[in-house]
């Protein structure tokens, strides 16, 4: 089966460099270059006719293991390998960016936007950072929305803050994580009255003087709009990338490149775009109905020159849960709602890994591009 030069498996001795070699030509498909370059096959060891190995993905919410296991099957067989065994692994990626930036131990830092108000973002946020938390990564939420922090209900978190040294903060934990609001600091009952500086403060406040501890992932909720309070937030926050979310009422291509454009002024990129509330999935036939019309989310993408990062139907258990202080990925995970958010999550951490590693890889806007 592999030619004339090879009197059979048996007589076919793997090496650890005969194994290091032909791993160094399996691509990781996502980032486009090899287990070897990008150091994520280690500690190989080969025992007979079986490798042992770790491959260290660059997020715990890897979608593609099984992409990567097979391919690394393909690439040893020929050297005689009958059994490959891998120990997944994982470390995110430091984006220099925030870390310098900040001196936090926060890996990536993301921001969840959107043109208008009352999209979904709050509820994308916290339910993309419950995913991220639940496949093994450490995760905080920063709620930038000082005027109308809706974080702290959402995730069901309560309390004050603690101050251990009259300087610092602890974020509040809840759903194993961390996370910091205005809405713990005011009374709820109370607007919140601030000046553009002092709410610049704030923010840099909840950056540098929260004790976030080690984060893969900061994800930030940004107020709605695209005006001048979100660009001087965006200016404060180092951030890694965005996610726009849309709603097919307000699918136009204009609110979004305008968002696109903020975070272009402010060299931030767009690592993907979530349509929201779009289709139902009717729970007792699971039929579909797409309310607005199929596919509004994956094109306004295209248009723009934004990956399509994945759709949310609309379901009223995801408001309750909301109400309730308990994600719908807890609540009901078997949801098509909850699984389109978890997948959305994985394709994310995906993008994130790219952006980081791979950064040639830029999206340009041709529609059958899909990499960043
Ligand atoms: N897919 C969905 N299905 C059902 N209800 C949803 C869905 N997504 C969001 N909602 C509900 O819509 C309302 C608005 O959502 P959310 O607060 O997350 O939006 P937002 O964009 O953060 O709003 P704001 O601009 O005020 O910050 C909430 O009551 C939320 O529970
Ligand atoms: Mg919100």
């Amino acid at each position: 089966m592999f030619g004339i030069f090879n009197r059979g498996n048996q007589d076919i001795k793997p090496t650890v460099e005969g194994v290091i070699q032909a791993l160094a030509k399996v691509d990781d498909p996502e980032l486009h270059k090899d287990l070897v370059t990008l150091n994520m096959a280690r500690d190989v060891v080969v025992n007979g006719n079986e490798v042992n190995l770790r491959i260290m993905l660059t997020t715990p919410a890897c979608p593609l293991k099984g992409k990567i296991q097979s391919d690394i099957e393909s690439a040893l067989r020929p050297l005689g390998v009958a059994k490959v065994n891998i120990r997944w692994d994982s470390q995110v990626p430091t984006d220099n960016r925030i870390s310098g930036a900040l001196n936090i131990g926060v890996k990536v830092a993301i921001a969840v936007s959107s043109g208008k108000g009352g999209v979904g973002k709050s509820t994308i946020a916290v339910n993309l950072a419950v995913a991220l938390q639940r496949s093994g990564a450490k995760v905080g939420i920063l709620d930038a929305d000082i005027y109308g922090p809706n974080v702290p209900m959402m995730m069901g978190a309560k309390g004050r803050p603690m101050s251990p040294d009259g300087k610092h903060i602890m974020p509040i934990e809840a759903h194993g994580v961390r996370i910091m609001s205005m809405g713990f600091l005011v009374d709820p009952d109370k607007p919140v009255v601030l000046r553009g500086p002092m709410l610049h403060g704030i923010i840099r406040q909840f950056l540098g003087d929260v004790m976030w501890g080690d984060l893969d992932y900061l994800i930030v909720d940004l107020p709605p709009g695209t005006g001048d309070a979100q660009l001087s937030l965006s200016q404060s926050i180092p951030l890694t990338g965005a996610v726009m979310v849309t709603t097919p009422q307000q699918v136009s291509v204009a609110d979004v490149t305008k968002a696109i454009g903020m975070f272009n002024q402010v060299d931030v990129p767009i690592l993907g775009l979530v349509e929201n509330m779009g289709v139902f999935i009717a729970p007792d036939t699971g039929k579909r109905y797409d309310i607005f019309g199929a596919g509004g989310g994956r094109k306004l993408a295209e248009r723009a020159g934004v990956p399509f990062l994945g759709e949310v139907p609309l379901d009223p258990q995801i408001r309750v849960g909301g109400d309730a202080g308990i994600p719908i990925i807890i609540s009901h995970p078997d949801a098509p709602a909850a699984k389109a958010l978890v997948e959305i999550a994985n394709s994310l951490a995906a993008k994130i890994s790219v952006r980081i590693l791979a950064p040639e890889q830029r999206y340009t806007a041709a529609p059958e591009l899909k990499i960043l």
